[in-house]
C-alpha cells in the first residue's frame, strides 16, 4: 500500500466543544501521523474558495457561514492508503448515518454542523493541502 497524505479540518463546532485533542488522537490510533498543522478563522472568501465545488447547492450560504463562524484546525496527514482511511474513522457526511466509534458519529452535531472534513480522493488532498499550506510547512516524518 502506498504512503499517501490527506488534508483535514476539525471545524468550528468540534473546537467549540474542545474536541481537536480527541480528534487528533483517532488519527494516531489509525496511524495517521500528523505533518502539518495550524489554527485559522478561515474568511468568507476562503470558505468560499475552499467548498467551490458546491457553490450551486442549496446549503452552501449556510456551510460557509458556519465554517467561519469560529476558529477551526487545519492539518495535513500521512500515512499507508491516508485518503481512505482517513474517511473510514470521519463515517458519513450525516453523523445519524456514521458508523460507531467514528468521529462524526461521536463528535458531530448534524449534518451541516458534523465535527470535521476530509479529502475525498487523492487529487483533492493534492488541492485542499495546497490552499492552506505553503510546501515549506509541511514536515514529513523521517523517524
Ligand atoms: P460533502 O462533500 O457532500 O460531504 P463530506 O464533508 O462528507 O465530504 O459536503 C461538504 C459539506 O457540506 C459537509 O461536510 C457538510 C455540508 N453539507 C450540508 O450542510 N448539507 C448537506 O446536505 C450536504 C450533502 C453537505
Ligand atoms: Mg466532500
Amino acid at each position: 500500500m502506498a504512503i499517501e497524505r490527506t488534508f483535514s479540518i476539525v471545524k468550528p463546532d468540534a473546537v467549540s466543544k474542545n474536541k481537536i485533542g480527541a480528534i487528533y488522537s483517532r488519527f494516531e490510533e489509525a496511524g495517521l501521523k500528523v505533518i502539518a498543522a495550524k489554527m485559522l478563522h478561515l474568511t468568507q472568501e476562503q470558505a468560499e474558495g475552499f467548498y467551490a465545488e458546491h457553490s450551486e447547492r442549496p446549503f452552501f450560504g449556510a456551510l460557509v457561514e458556519f465554517m467561519t463562524s469560529g476558529p477551526i484546525m487545519v492539518q495535513v496527514l500521512e500515512g499507508e492508503n491516508a485518503v481512505l482511511a482517513h474517511r473510514d474513522i470521519l463515517g458519513a457526511t450525516n453523523p445519524a448515518e456514521a458508523a460507531d466509534g467514528t468521529i462524526r458519529a461521536d463528535f458531530a452535531n448534524s449534518i451541516d454542523e458534523n465535527a470535521a472534513h476530509g479529502s475525498d480522493s487523492i487529487e483533492s488532498a493534492a488541492r485542499e493541502v495546497a490552499y492552506f499550506f505553503s510546501p515549506e510547512e509541511l514536515c514529513p516524518r523521517t523517524r
